[in-house]
């Protein structure tokens, strides 16, 4: 199994421009904002605090590196759709989001987390035609899984694939995480580590 042994926080950068440039391979997330996204860098890295540490307020709107093992980076985005801001400001943040996608080089996989409670919501599916068009490389995380009952995620996850369906012929990978219940790192870890495997 993969496991985190160091979790050093690098920069946070207002520009993808700033970003670290290293030839280490890069895993980002995002997802809208109170998605579990620091919650699950935190149970992903076994750290407390990580996530939060680096994005005291202010800082949650950039892009932040982490360097894991020595050998990747993670990467925590801005999450989008953040309901409190203004439309200028939202428009921002997927202008940040959408910088970093286009422009980082060794981004490997960017991990898209959408909530396992909700039916398919429309800036979810916006974001994933936005990735389609792009050609980003994705997988889709589904949080909060402790919160329904097996039942009820099939049925939600059922409803995703079918939305995705319409215009995707194979999905992406997925995976079912619970940040309280300490469920699906393992997952996650192991598909980083093999994918990093695959690129040295
Ligand atoms: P912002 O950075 O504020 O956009 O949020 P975030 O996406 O980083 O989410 P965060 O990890 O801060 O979690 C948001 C809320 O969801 C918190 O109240 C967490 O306790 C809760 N939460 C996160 N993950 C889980 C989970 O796996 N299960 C349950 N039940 N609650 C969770
Ligand atoms: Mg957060």
């Amino acid at each position: 199994m993969h496991v985190v042994k160091s979790a050093v926080f690098i920069k946070s950068s207002a520009d993808a421009k700033d970003c670290p440039d290293c030839s280490v391979p890069e895993y980002a997330f995002t997802g809208r904002s109170n998605i579990g996204k620091s919650s699950l860098i935190n149970m992903l890295t076994n750290r407390k605090n990580l996530a939060k540490a680096s994005s005291a307020p202010g800082k949650t709107r950039l892009i932040n590196h982490f360097l894991i093992n020595d050998s990747w980076y993670l990467v925590d985005l801005p999450g989008y759709g953040y309901a409190k801001t203004s439309k200028k400001e939202r428009k921002g943040f997927g202008k940040l989001i959408e910088q970093y996608l286009k422009e980082a080089a060794n981004m490997v996989c960017l991990f898209l987390l959408i909530d396992s409670r909700h039916s398919p919501q429309p800036a979810d599916v916006a974001f994933i035609q936005w990735l389609g068009v792009n050609q980003v490389p994705f997988v889709i995380v589904f949080t909060k899984i402790d919160k329904l009952s097996s039942q009820q995620l099939n049925k939600n996850v059922s409803r995703y694939r079918e939305e995705l369906h319409k215009t995707w012929e194979t999905l992406p990978k997925i995976f079912y995480t619970s940040s309280i219940k300490r469920k699906g790192a393992e997952d996650i870890l192991d598909f980083i580590d093999k994918t990093n495997k695959t690129l040295s």
